[in-house]
Order: C-alpha cells, then structure tokens, then sequence
C-alpha cells in the first residue's frame, strides 16, 4: 500500500469549503464524554484549516446507529467540547445533509468551524451509498480524511467522497501512518511486537504478518492459552480456541523457521472462575504455564513472564503492542498489563500502542506521554498491523 498520500499542506486551503472526517467516536457516560483523546487529536488539522482561512465542514459518527435518529448519539456534546478546546464557536447543524446543514455550510465564512450531524444517522454511510455521498461532497470544494481510527471502513464519509472532491489527509491521518508504516516497513531492530487480548482468532492475520516482520513476537492475554495448548501444554479451564489449535502449531513453526523468538507466558496467575463481577474480590495463585491446573483458570501472565515480557520490550529499539496480558479491568489480574505498559514506558525504543485496554493501561497510569504513538485507532490499527490496505487513506491523493 502506498502511504505517501498528499496531505493539507499540498493544497490551498484559503476561501474553501473543505469537508473534514474526523473520528469523534468517543466515549460517553450518561451524556458526558470520558475520554476526549480522539477530539484532541483531531485539534491540529481543525486549527490549520481555520487558520488559512477555510470553511471548515467537521463530520463524524458516533456510535452504531444504524440509520435511525438516536439522541443519544448526537454529536452536540462533541461540539460543546471542541468548542472549549478551540476557544471559539462550533456552529451545528441539527441534520448531515438536510437543509439546516446545507444553509449553515453555504453561511460559513472564512475560518469558521461547523459539526454536521452524526451520519450514521443516514442509512448511506455505512453502505457508502454513492448518492449519500455526492450529496455530502455537494457542500464542500476539498476533502480532508483525518479519521483515522474510522479508516478501515470503506463509508460515504471515508471513502466514498473521494470520488467527488480532491481529497488529501489531515495531520493525525498523516502522523498515525507514518509513525506505524515506518515502524512496519523499516523498523530499528530489535523490534519486538506484544499481542494480547481474548482471541487467537480476532489477531489472525496480525500474527501472521507480523512473524515477517519482527525479531521477537510476544503473546499473553487470553490468545496465549491457545498457544499453550498447542504446544501440548494442559490449560484446565482457561479461555481456549480449540479451532485455532493448529493455526497456532503453524505459526510456531513459522517463528521458528524463520528465527523469530515466540516468547509465551511461562507462569499464569489463575482463580478458580473468572471474577464475577469483573473487578470483583478474585483469589488467585501463580502456577508454571505447563503445570495449569485441571480446575483453574488462567486470567494473567505470572511475575516471572512480567519480567520477561517487559524486558524483551526495555532491550528493543522499536514496540509495538496490541492488547491486555490479563483481564485488566480487575485489579487483581491487571498486573501483567501494568507490568508490560511500564516495560514500554521505560524503555528507550520507539513504542507504539494501540486497542482500547493497553491504551487505557497506559493513560491510566499516566504513561501515556513515555509512550512515541499512541493510535487512535482500534480495527484500524490493527488491520494497518496486519498490512491491510485501509479504504480511508487508499482513497486520498497520492503525493
Ligand atoms: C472505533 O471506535 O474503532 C472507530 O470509531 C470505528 O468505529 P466502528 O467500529 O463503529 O466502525
């Protein structure tokens, strides 16, 4: 895939109406925004655009609501929020492509910033429905896709309109794809990359394109157990892709044919039933990962894999990493997660995160700022992992 893509900076911006994608899908308690990350994010592309004078058109969705009008799923509150961030008004529009939007975008003067309605309010966009698409496109002169986290999906919004308007990519969209394709395509050596979270089968592909790209591949979280059981290890009653089984013996062979190091936890915390509720009271003991009881269950990677895996990490010079080692919402079981984000916090290498849980991880302890990139993106980032070519950036203009 070719990332070399033209960005803002390539095209005059000055007088014109520029339909900007942003991913502002994010998250909400009760009507209150809890992590404003994707918003910040998306701050650098907004504020060039309005400060070389164009009439900046934001969209977003938020949510899955399938075509239907979901209060709860507007995106006022994104508005009020980008408001305060930018210091200045967020004009919005009480509809995508309706009248009102239509008349607020025609209204727009030169550095002045408008949020359409969410638009998988409209049936269109996620079918990227071509006349969705022209009508979104009708209302601006330039596309901008800043969306990274939305860019593995192939909508009106992200992909589709670039059959209307010269599109080009935002700052984060830009940022997101050179930090990880270089990390990809020329890393510094060691690279070692940690996968973890529930299932072998959710990082299929990742696993595979990573074993020809990594000197070290690290598995923990729920997937290890699979890996576990293929190499004859007993698991009890530890979470198990019995499906999956020789997928794993496979790419073990591959690792080793092609000298890449599989680490794999060597001990396991485990309790006797997964804690219900999940950060309830957990009793646990550690136990060697070839010696897991019948009746146990494995929810985290042991102290003795804690130091391995945060080692491998500390002595490399590029991290990727995907994915809790343990059942992370609990306390109790969050210690290997802990233990790896503090691995990449400490060490000197360009480290990468990316997926809901290892970024929580880290922001939650405040690592946050001695990590090199923090993604944006969840699928996104791991279908960029997994060497996909993501429609939202393919779409845009090559330089
Ligand atoms: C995300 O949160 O990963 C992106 O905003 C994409 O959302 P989606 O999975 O609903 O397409």
């Amino acid at each position: 895939m070719n990332y070399n893509k033209k960005s803002i900076e390539d095209v005059s911006v000055a007088g014109k109406r520029v339909l900007c994608r942003c991913d502002f899908n994010v998250p909400t308690k009760a009507g209150v925004i809890t992590s404003d990350k994707r918003i910040v994010a998306a701050l650098p592309t907004i504020e060039y655009l309005m400060d070389h004078g164009a009439k900046v058109i934001l969209c977003s969705h938020m949510g899955k609501p399938k075509g239907e009008w979901k209060p709860e799923l507007s995106l006022k509150v994104v508005a009020q929020r980008l408001s305060e961030l930018l210091g200045k008004p967020v004009i919005m529009a009480a509809d995508v492509v309706g009248e009102d939007a239509k008349a607020k975008a025609a209204a727009l003067k030169d550095g002045e910033v408008m949020l359409l309605e969410n638009l998988r309010y409209m049936k269109g966009e996620t079918k990227n429905d071509p006349e969705f698409a022209k009508e979104l496109a009708s209302m601006a002169d330039l596309f901008v896709n800043d969306a990274f986290g939305t860019a593995h999906r192939a909508h009106a919004s992200t992909a589709g309109v670039a059959d209307y308007l010269p599109a080009v990519s935002g700052y984060l969209v830009q940022k997101e794809v050179s930090i990880m394709g270089k990390a990809l395509a020329d890393p510094e050596r060691p690279f070692v990359a940690i996968l973890g979270g529930a299932k072998v089968s959710d990082k299929l592909n990742v696993i595979n394109n990573l074993l020809e790209k990594v000197d070290t591949l690290i598995i923990g979280g729920g997937m290890a157990y699979t890996f576990l059981a293929a190499k004859g290890c007993g698991v009890g009653k530890s979470l198990l892709d019995e499906e999956k089984i020789d997928y794993c013996k496979d790419m073990m062979a591959k690792a080793e044919a092609k000298g890449v190091k599989l680490l794999l936890p060597i001990d396991t915390v485990v309790a006797d039933a997964f804690p219900d509720p999940i950060d309830g009271p957990v009793e646990v003991e550690t136990v060697d990962s070839d010696a897991i009881p019948a009746d146990k269950m494995g929810l985290d990677i042991g102290e003795k894999t804690r130091a391995l895996f945060a080692g491998a990490a500390k002595a490399a010079k590029t991290v990727v990493w995907n994915g809790p080692m343990g059942v992370f919402e609990n306390p109790t079981l969050a210690k290997g997660t802990i233990a790896v984000a503090q691995g990449l916090a400490d060490s000197d290498a360009v480290t990468i995160v990316g997926g809901g849980d290892s970024t929580a991880a880290c922001e939650q302890l405040g690592f946050a700022d001695k990590i090199t990139h923090i993604s944006t993106g969840g699928g996104a980032s791991l279908e960029f992992l997994e060497g996909l070519e993501l429609p939202g950036i393919a779409c845009l203009e090559d330089k």
